[in-house]
């Protein structure tokens, strides 16, 4: 199947990046969310990201205007009704998940696929609850999406090989790498990186060095791009939380124990960049 248009559905850090990215390519998009505001706010992102391109060169003001363009706003997923592929993007809540889902069920065309960024929810639980699961299939996108060149596109119980090869034809088309990975707790990079970061917070929880020194020792000592716990307020530590609890549930290993520090500050609604304070300070930014 060719894919024309698509419906990413949650216009947040990741969602909007999706979107970028897929307009960029040439490909509609209708970007779903539950209000209007969070729509408006997630394509002002895409538009300063673009701006920025313009103006450092690396993008016409033509295919800025031809991408944005290319967005269509939506509040409903009745949008859903003429779309080829589905990415969803909302919250990391299976609850949340599933009700979206049996939604796109029954809107989607027969031929769509529904497709989920979950960073470790199970795929083939996602899958049972619609009508499809041979056309359900997980899409994990990394932040910042316009950035970060790998998808790994993981297969639920039921995928279907076409489907597979249709969500890879796409993620080449909107210039990432896929790499396909087997529905397992936290698929393959969150399962190696969160454990790391988690690690980090261990040592600053314990004394071993502040945040800047931790993150100073990994950028210097291990040529990282930036240190763990700046990446940690990057992700969000509530997505950090949530995956360490999926490890440790889906594995029952302790080592994939949180550590408490991480805990207390989700508590504490100090979740990193996006609500201004997370180990680092974000607010005069
Ligand atoms: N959106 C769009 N573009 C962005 C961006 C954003 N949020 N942040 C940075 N960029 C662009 C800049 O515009 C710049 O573009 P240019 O090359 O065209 O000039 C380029 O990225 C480099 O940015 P900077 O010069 O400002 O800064 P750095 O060189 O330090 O790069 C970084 C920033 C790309 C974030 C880099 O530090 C990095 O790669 N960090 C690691 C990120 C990472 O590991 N991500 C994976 C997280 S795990 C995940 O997402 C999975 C999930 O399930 C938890």
């Amino acid at each position: 199947m060719d894919v024309k248009k698509i419906m990413v559905v949650g216009a947040g850090q990741m969602g909007g990046g999706v979107a970028q990215v897929a307009a960029q390519a040439g490909i509609t998009v209708v970007l779903n969310d539950i209000k209007t505001e969070f729509v408006e706010r997630g394509l002002g992102i895409i538009t300063k990201n673009l701006e920025r391109s313009v103006a450092k060169g690396k993008l016409s003001e033509e295919d800025k205007n031809a991408a944005l363009g290319r967005i269509i706003k939506s509040t409903s997923l009745e949008d859903a009704s003429d779309v080829d592929v589905v990415i969803e993007a909302a919250v990391e809540n299976m609850a949340i998940k599933a009700e979206i889902f049996k939604t796109l069920d029954k809107v989607a065309p027969a031929h769509a696929i529904l497709s989920t960024n979950t960073s470790s929810l199970p795929i083939t639980e996602i899958a049972a609850v619609t009508g499809r699961p041979s056309q359900v299939i997980g899409m994990h996108f990394f932040n910042p999406v316009p950035v970060m060149k790998l998808v790994e596109i993981i297969r639920g119980i039921a995928t279907s090989d076409e489907v597979y090869k249709t969500i890879e034809a796409l993620t080449q088309k909107i210039n990432k790498v896929p790499v396909e990975i087997n529905d397992s707790p936290g698929f393959a990079v969150n399962r190696m990186l969160i454990p790391m970061i988690n690690e980090a917070i261990f040592c600053v929880y314990e004394g071993v060095g502040t945040p800047e020194a931790i993150d100073s020792v990994m950028k210097f000592g291990a040529n990282h791009p930036m240190g763990p716990i700046a990446l940690a307020d990057l992700i969000g530590l509530d997505t950090c939380l949530a995956i360490m609890d999926v490890l440790y549930d889906g594995f029952g290993d302790p080592k994939y124990r949180a550590c408490p520090l991480l805990r207390k500050m989700v508590k504490a609604g100090w979740l990193g960049q996006k609500t201004g304070r997370g180990f680092y300070d974000y607010s005069k930014k």
